[in-house]
């Protein structure tokens, strides 16, 4: 097949030997079957490609296409009732603990079926795609039933089928205890998460595992014997650690070579250290802190420090997080947290890929990566965190160029 070359554009390749944003003034990307093939200034374009049928952006600004990687896009009815209680001083453990949160998603989401959950879930998928997102990590966890679970799972995979999107599936039945197996964890994991497990994992709806590890949930001994499993069956693991407490939950998942963290506000020193020894990547989900008006920061400073990857993605999630805009997300990342645009950027191209085990196909536009790229009516990257409910992209390129 023919490649077809872009030029006319300023492009942050987000490359990581590349720094700031591995900017190249007036660049061109030849792509050919779905991948780039070369990417660098124009000038330096190789003989072969300057004949290539080739389309001018005008001088407009090209990013990797965005990735959220962590979202639970997938669920039943909201809970704006919540969201009330809420604002009327209760907090989110103890509305999880008089029966709302994720308990109150998950008999929703029980109460539907496929197509419903595919069709609710697509209004959010449309907004992220609409901002450049060509690849969505979506987990299940609220089903707590070993069908409800995949039927989750299903309805993400078939929403990677209804449009040009790249679904990553994560299996987060370790999400909640459910109201029938209340005060007993243990049975719960044994009676449905493992057995859920090896029943989706059987069926190819699981690209990695992860759990949420926290008082209202389950306990570092807990999620190791989730995570056993999920290594024995060859799975990626993840979890949802240190979010509202310390209960060492990234220092189990950096054990077991987890591909991220997430959350992270109440991380240690010791946290930190583990997760840069095992190069698991911390998520942080600014979403969610500013939805529960957390205080607690992430130690930033210590994951830069030890050279901790760190991604950023929406948490879009009914409760804790409803919020289906990555552009804003990065707005939120250096307003609350003090990333830079750069930081915030990669996050959610390089670094997400990184999260999900996608460095060698996607995150950065350099050849040999898919032709994953999205173009931007601005003039420099930073313009995409500093404003605030504004959506410049111009066009998004997912695999061939019509
Ligand atoms: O990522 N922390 C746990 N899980 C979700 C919240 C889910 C919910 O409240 O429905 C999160 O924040
Ligand atoms: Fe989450």
């Amino acid at each position: 097949m023919r490649p077809t070359v872009i030029t006319g554009i300023r492009l942050a390749s987000m490359r990581e030997d590349a720094a700031p944003y591995g900017l190249v003034e007036d660049a061109a990307v030849a792509m050919a079957e779905g991948m780039i093939v070369w990417a660098g200034t124009r000038s330096d374009m190789p003989d072969a490609l300057r004949s290539a049928e080739s389309v001018d952006f005008g001088g407009r600004l090209a990013t990797p296409a965005l990735i959220d990687c962590h979202t639970h896009l997938v669920f039943g009815g909201n809970r704006a009732r919540e969201f009330e209680m809420r604002l009327t001083g209760a907090s989110y453990e103890e509305v999880a603990r008089a029966g709302g949160g994720i308990v109150a998603t998950v008999s929703a989401t029980r109460g539907m079926s496929e197509d419903a959950l595919v069709e609710g879930a697509l209004q959010r998928l449309d907004r992220l795609i609409g901002e450049g997102v060509a690849t969505v990590e979506i987990k299940s966890g609220y089903g707590l039933t070993v069908d409800d679970e995949l039927k989750m799972l299903r309805a993400a995979r078939r929403l990677g089928q209804c449009r040009p999107v790249r679904v990553k599936t994560s299996y987060l039945a370790a999400h909640a205890v459910p109201p029938e197996y209340r005060g007993n964890a243990d049975a719960y994991i044994d009676e449905v998460v493992l057995p859920g497990m090896e029943a989706a994992h059987a069926e190819g709806l699981v690209d990695a595992v992860d759990g949420f590890c926290e008082g209202i949930a389950f306990s570092t001994d807990q999620m190791r014997r989730v995570f056993d499993r999920a290594r024995s069956l060859g799975l990626p693991v993840k979890l949802h650690a240190e979010q509202l407490s310390n209960l060492g939950g990234a220092k189990l998942a950096a054990s077991c070579g987890a591909l991220s963290a997430d959350h992270l506000e109440y991380l240690d020193e010791a946290g930190v250290a583990a997760m840069a020894a095992a190069g698991t990547v911390a998520v942080l989900l600014p979403g969610a802190f500013y939805t529960l008006r957390e205080t607690q920061l992430p130690p930033l400073a210590a994951l830069r420090r030890e050279g901790v990857p760190i991604a950023i993605a929406t948490d879009c999630n009914p409760g804790s997080s409803p919020l289906a805009s990555l552009l804003l997300t990065l707005n939120m990342a250096c307003t609350l947290f003090r990333m830079t645009p750069e930081e915030a950027l990669a996050g959610v191209t390089r670094e997400a890929a990184r999260a999900l085990g996608l460095s060698a196909e996607t995150g950065t536009v350099e050849a040999g990566k898919r032709a994953e790229i999205a173009v931007w009516d601005v003039e420099h990257p930073a313009e995409l965190s500093y404003r605030i409910g504004f959506n410049p992209l111009h066009r998004r390129i997912m695999g061939e160029f019509e």
